[in-house]
């Protein structure tokens, strides 16, 4: 069984369009959310620990049984949105804030890293596929609430557990998601540059072809491209092309 109260992590949701799932152990969180028929809205799968955590670009997710959040989302959608990646990291910096009565003031790395104190304190994967001609998204988040210390670019959130409990962070986090799932977010762009560790400043990016380019961080495009300035101008950058070198 989660150790999670359930109650708490749901509280206030709309329980005829959530079906929840908490598992002890499982894994990926995201795996199961994406095979689980959308019977309701919103599918919502949590877990204490995975055995096959997913991060982005192919990686593993370390997903040890410490009391982290391991959290996924489904829903079906008519379009998904290009940037659904960076605004979901700027939902997920708001709801540490707001839940923590403004005592957690987290930053972001392009696209979606959350950090704190300069160290990554949740990362975000979001998978959309085609089931039967409907568009189905699982957003997947990871939140390092108590990790053993392992690299020295890992932070947590061990020390604020009293400031915040995990069920009040995982619950602020469902209520944003699905309020931007029915409403959209219109200045997220805005918002999200306003939490970016590195905007206007220098830095150096690695393209997937282990080329090195420098330049200024100078925001990201409607689709969440970086727009970096370089001696040739502006470049619009996805993420698929590129990580950001060093910063923490
Ligand atoms: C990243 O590489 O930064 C993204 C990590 C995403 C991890 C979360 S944990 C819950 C969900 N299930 C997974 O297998 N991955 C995501």
């Amino acid at each position: 069984m989660s150790k999670l109260i359930q109650n708490d992590v749901l509280k206030g949701l709309n329980l005829d369009n959530v079906e929840s799932y908490f598992f002890k152990s499982i894994d990926s969180t995201n795996t199961f959310a994406k095979k689980t028929f959308l019977e309701k809205a919103f599918v919502i799968v949590l877990a204490e620990q995975q055995t096959a955590g997913k991060g982005r670009h192919g990686k593993t997710w370390h997903s040890p049984e410490s009391g982290n959040i391991y959290l996924s989302l489904k829903y079906q959608a008519d379009s998904i949105d290009p940037c659904i990646t960076l605004i979901v990291g700027v939902l997920v910096a708001e709801a540490l804030y707001e839940s923590s009565g403004k005592k957690i003031n987290a930053q972001l790395k392009w696209p979606n890293d959350v950090l704190l104190n300069k160290k990554k304190i949740c990362g975000i994967l979001i998978e959309s596929e085609v089931v039967e001609e409907k568009m189905e998204c699982t957003i997947g988040i990871g939140v390092n609430y108590s990790i053993p210390k392992t690299e020295s670019w890992w932070g947590d959130l061990s020390g604020l557990k009293d400031v915040l409990p995990r069920e009040k962070l995982i619950n602020a986090i469902l209520k944003k998601i699905i309020t931007y799932k029915d409403n959209g977010y219109l200045n997220w762009q805005q918002q999200w540059a306003d939490k970016c560790m590195h905007q206007n400043i220098a830095i150096s990016i690695i393209t997937s072809q282990q080329k090195e380019i420098n330049g200024i961080f100078r925001g990201v495009d409607n689709e969440g491209k970086m727009l970096l300035e370089t001696s040739n101008g502006i470049q619009a950058i996805s993420s698929g092309e590129c990580s950001i070198k060093g910063l923490y």
